[in-house]
């Protein structure tokens, strides 16, 4: 069984965050700087994967709340061509906490691997005197070694996530993570795995879908979809300045907007007639919102589409990789 394990190969891309951060002060949890310390010092500095066959690749060193379309578009890419590569069996991504979850959508939703892609992190930086990175990777790794793993998933304090229903709710603990009414996938324990549901879908063709990644592949950015949040006080303000970025004879740059709504995804009546006045100018907007559970219950004359259970972030994605394919 373990040589098993010891010929299979799996590659390691980094991209930063706080699981390759420093801090000036070995006790400093905050002051510290993200995307300072290599993958492969990382992995150097954790003695159970020695010597493993692990391959790894520096494609990027940020803070993830930089994170942006040029980057997805580029770790998508890395990540196919490896996942195609047959004597591959998984690619693991570090990654900061903070747009985890949305890299993992993007990716999911993208790719929809038919092997595992492994996203992990950490709240606390490389150099803080108990790091949660090294126990982040180890388990990362039990998780693509598992029979049958596919697709993209976060491992985070033991807790494996599907990409769909993962969200940070937690600014400092190392237990940041919550899938919701879902639940995670699944747990690491001990380098063993105890799932509670199934592992999210794969494309049926291939390791990855070829098409979307090349649809993704061809364009310079998404499709502008913006963000807002219906809130006490509320209007129609930041609305109509984005009817009028860009007005062509086409009509509006903005080709999209995402709604945080109030409860069950209400909004302001004020911000809701500017959005319909939106709508009637041909811009897509969608309704999800701003709690953290449940998902959005319709009924019928409701004049703004839902998202039903996807967070505002996720509903802004999947609204540009839906406007991408018009
Ligand atoms: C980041 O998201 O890159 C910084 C914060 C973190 O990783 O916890």
């Amino acid at each position: 069984m373990a040589d098993a394990i010891e010929t299979r190969r799996h590659v390691i891309l980094g991209t930063g965050g706080t699981i390759a951060g420093k801090a000036a002060q070995p006790g400093d949890g905050v002051g510290y700087v993200a995307g300072q310390v290599s993958v492969e010092d990382l992995l150097a500095s954790i003695p159970s994967l020695v010597g493993q066959p692990l391959e790894i690749e520096q494609v990027a060193q940020v803070d993830s709340k930089d994170m942006g379309f040029a980057l997805w578009q580029q770790l998508a890419t890395r990540v196919a061509f490896h996942l195609n590569r047959p004597e591959v069996d998984a690619v693991v991504i570090t990654h900061g906490t903070d747009t985890i979850e949305e890299t993992a959508f993007f990716l999911q939703t993208v790719l929809r691997p038919a092997k595992p892609v492994v996203l992990t992190c950490a709240m606390r930086p490389a150099t803080a005197l108990v790091p949660d990175g090294p126990q982040n990777l180890v388990d990362a790794l039990a998780v693509t070694r598992h029979p049958g793993a596919q697709g993209v998933v976060v491992v985070c304090a033991g807790q494996i996530h599907s990409a769909a229903d993962v969200s940070k709710v937690h600014t400092y603990r190392v237990d940041a993570f919550d899938s919701g009414d879902a639940g995670p996938l699944g747990c690491v324990e001990e380098g063993r795995l105890r799932l509670f549901r199934p592992w999210p879908t794969a494309c049926e063709t291939g390791s990855c879908d070829p098409v979307a990644l090349q649809r993704i592949q061809s364009v310079q950015a998404l499709p502008l979809v913006m963000l807002l949040t219906s809130h006490a006080d509320a209007d129609g303000t930041l609305v109509h300045a984005l009817l009028s970025r860009g007005e062509s004879a086409s009509g509006p740059a903005v080709r999209g907007i995402v709604v945080a709504g109030t409860g069950n995804g209400t909004v302001h009546h004020a911000l809701e007639a500017a959005l319909l006045e939106a709508q009637a100018m041909g811009v897509r907007v969608v309704r999800t919102s701003r709690c953290a559970h449940g998902p959005l219950l319709t009924h019928p004359g409701q004049l703004l589409t839902v998202a039903r259970s996807l967070t505002p972030v996720k509903a802004r994605i999947a609204l540009a990789l839906e406007l991408l394919e018009v």
